[in-house]
């Protein structure tokens, strides 16, 4: 690993972080991911519970609820603790709530979501600042159907000053045709123009913000120039395994996580079994240099 990488790792597991009373929280990595518990999703939450459950979110970027037994009121009751949610046209998802995205594997899949490196809905105006996973059913063969999370802060400050500086001058096109390709695409999808790097409006935190999902090129280079800038960003999620956490569901799994500062790969290895979940996507903001 090189110094640069070695020093922002340093720096962000050293973070100090005050104790937690009210919820317990387990780190995954000293990067991103923590395991949550001493909390009953399906119950109201005290105040206390819900403001350690935002300061675990902002903390870890990516947060995990076992054993929670949630009907789909409860599923968004709880996303909309953090704000509205994203509805879809119901002629462009699986099922019946446009509240509710469905993600569903079987042996009759031919692909399925999320199987690259992404943030979820990029293209937006104001992507989402987080999506909220509850997996209800795991691959029968008792392994499998894990999910990636990679930390876009660390990202960024893995490259060298020089780089950070100019990604900072560059804008980027989200594109929401491109998980469409060789697909029947539904009509109106949203294409954007955002900051290569932004802050997080939360943390004030700044972050990567390209995704081999939705970035189609970079507004001030080249074709071939913004090909090759990309292709090494994207590659750099790819190839750092210290960027990313491996979540291991298991049946009545919520995570959620947080699309300012994350991205995501599904891993789908284990055709021709099945899984199940559901997810409901909380509105964001903007996102600003
Ligand atoms: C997604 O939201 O991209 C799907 C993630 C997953 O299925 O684990």
């Amino acid at each position: 690993m090189d110094q640069l990488a070695l020093k922002a790792i340093e720096r962000i597991a050293a973070e100090r972080r005050a104790p937690y009373q009210h919820i317990t929280v387990e780190r995954i990595t000293p990067i991103i991911g923590a395991e949550i518990g001493g909390v009953d999703l399906s119950q109201p939450l005290s105040d206390e519970q819900f403001t350690e459950i935002r300061r675990a979110f902002l903390e870890n970027h990516v947060v995990v609820f076992r054993d929670q037994h949630l009907t789909v009121d409860e599923h968004k009751a709880f996303g909309r603790l953090f704000g509205e949610l994203r509805a879809l046209p119901v002629e462009d998802i699986d099922g019946d709530d446009p509240e509710l995205v469905v993600i569903r594997a079987n042996a009759q899949s031919r692909y399925v979501a999320g199987e690259t490196w992404h943030t979820d809905g990029t293209a937006d105006l104001a992507p989402s600042m987080g999506s909220m996973l509850y997996v209800k059913e795991t691959p029968a063969i008792g392994t499998g159907g894990d999910t990636l999370f990679a930390n876009m802060h660390l990202a960024l400050e893995m490259l060298s000053p020089t780089m950070q500086q100019f990604l900072g001058e560059l804008t980027a096109i989200h594109d929401g045709a491109i998980p469409w390709k060789g697909y029947e695409a539904p009509a109106n999808l949203p294409k954007t123009e955002h900051p290569v790097v932004v802050r997080h409006p939360d943390t004030g935190r700044q972050t990567l913000f390209v995704n081999s999902g939705f970035t189609s090129h970079i507004v001030q280079l080249s074709g071939g120039e913004s090909q090759v800038l990309l292709n090494m960003l994207f590659d750099l999620v790819a190839r750092e395994p210290v960027l990313s956490c491996r979540v291991r569901w298991s049946p009545n799994t919520l995570v959620f996580w947080d699309n300012r500062c994350t991205q995501h790969h599904a891993v789908w290895d284990y055709f021709p079994h099945s899984r199940y979940g559901e997810r409901v996507t909380i509105l964001g903001t903007q996102p600003k240099a």
